[in-house]
């Protein structure tokens, strides 16, 4: 058992204290809910409620392997005994292609120390910390070999747990409730991204337990979320949130990383890159596309602008979101360059991690031609190597 994350904070200090660790940077929490109707997550009965089908599960089951960590409360594991797996061994396999561990490392926290050691979370998956008090880790003793038991002091601040788990190299945490532990990160501010999985049914029982607990959350309630996204997985709606108010330059590396994510899933080839585009208006996605997505030459920014009628108003205000510099000449000479149909579509703004090189054409001149048309472009060179990553095996010149 370890005694406070990284040994620079001390049992008992105050809340000045307690803030941020500025020399860490913190994993990006996502909150992951299914609920009810009427806003509740399980039943009162001791089975375990399914609000989820089949295609929810396995939207989850991505959410998990794309994440670090997930943490659980001690409530969930003891009422529910799950195991918190990434089922898929599709999943699994590329998260270890990615250098990753094959599970996400599983997180609890608990004040009691009450934590059994025959439940199943313990003994299936990778590795496995247990976040706790003074008094809590003194009861989980019989834990020992089976899970890293961190004592966070005489009470358990989230805010410090997030600095731990940022030291430890945590980029993404998942956070897969119950209503007190969703309750106390929104409480804290300390929620980045909100997945509301909401199931058609009812449940009409007080004594069930609800999505969120009475709390004093900030801004409340006056501070709306922005609406990220709202996708159809069966019968279930599933929204997700971004709960704190977002700097442009946060919303422009949240895009380019979905673009890089969009960039992954492009057939290979030997003789083209493999590029991601988003579309974005007022901080929505309206189209995506990627490299050969929907025939052998079609490029990711021309896909996604097949998506949309030529005329869609939103394009006056939208923002292109692509990993690599759009093309400026094309081998396909019945097809437009993209940077043309960038211009035609009257698009005003364009975000690109990574400039051509001349490993296809000698003199990419994308950029120069959209600048001088007004259009306003970005360069987020800090993304440059992992947009660039699934190109490793073209010789880039
Ligand atoms: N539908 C869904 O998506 C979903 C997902 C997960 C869970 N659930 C449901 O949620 C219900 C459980 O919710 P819940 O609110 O009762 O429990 P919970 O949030 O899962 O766990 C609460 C426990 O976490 C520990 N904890 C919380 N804050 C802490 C702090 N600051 N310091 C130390 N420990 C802390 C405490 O453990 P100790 O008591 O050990 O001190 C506390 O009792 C279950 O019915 C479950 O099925 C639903």
């Amino acid at each position: 058992m370890r005694e406070r994350g990284a040994g620079t904070d001390s049992p008992g200090r105050g809340d000045a204290e307690r803030r941020q660790d500025a020399t860490v940077t913190r994993p990006h929490v996502l909150l992951s809910v299914a609920m009810s109707i009427d806003g509740y997550i399980d039943d009162a009965s001791s089975e375990r409620l399914r609000l989820s089908d089949a295609a929810d599960f396995d939207r989850v089951d991505q959410v998990r392997a794309d994440s670090d960590a997930i943490l659980i409360g001690a409530e969930t594991l003891r009422r529910d005994n799950p195991r918190l797996l990434v089922d898929s061994a599709d999943r699994r396999a590329a998260r270890i292609a990615a250098g990753k561990p094959e599970f996400p490392l599983k997180i609890t926290v608990t004040a009691s120390g009450e934590l059994a050691a025959d439940l199943r979370f313990w003994h299936h998956g990778g590795d496995k910390l247990v976040y706790t008090t003074e008094a809590g880790a003194k009861r989980l003793d019989s834990l020992s070999g089976l899970a890293e038991v961190v004592s966070l002091g005489t009470e358990l601040d989230f805010g410090v747990l997030l600095d731990d788990l940022g030291r430890r190299g945590i980029a993404r945490l998942m956070v897969e409730g119950g209503t007190r532990i969703h309750t106390a990160f929104l409480a804290a501010d300390l929620a980045d991204e909100l997945h509301l999985a909401v199931a058609p049914l009812l449940v009409g029982n007080p004594a069930a337990p609800r999505f969120l607990g009475a709390a004093s959350f900030p801004g409340a309630p006056h501070r709306r979320m922005h609406l990220a996204d709202v996708a159809q997985v069966g019968d279930i709606a599933v929204l997700r949130y971004l709960p704190k108010p977002e700097t442009k330059a946060a919303q422009d590396i949240r895009f380019m990383r979905r673009a890089i994510e969009l960039a992954r899933r492009c057939p290979p080839s030997a003789t083209a890159f493999s590029v991601g585009a988003v579309l974005v208006v007022d901080g929505v996605e309206i189209a995506t596309g990627y490299s050969r997505e929907t025939d052998a030459k079609v490029h990711a920014e021309e896909s996604a602008l097949n998506k949309l009628d030529a005329q869609d108003p939103r394009l006056a205000r939208a923002t292109m979101y692509t990993t690599l510099e759009p093309c400026s000449q094309r081998a396909t000479a019945t097809r437009l360059p993209c940077t043309d149909r960038i211009l035609r579509a009257g698009i005003p703004r364009v975000i690109l991690a990574w400039r051509e090189p001349a490993t296809f054409v000698t003199n990419c001149v994308g950029v120069e031609k959209l600048r001088q048309q007004g259009v306003e472009v970005v360069e987020l060179a800090e993304l440059a190597a992992d947009a660039m990553s699934m190109n490793r095996h073209l010789k880039l010149s």
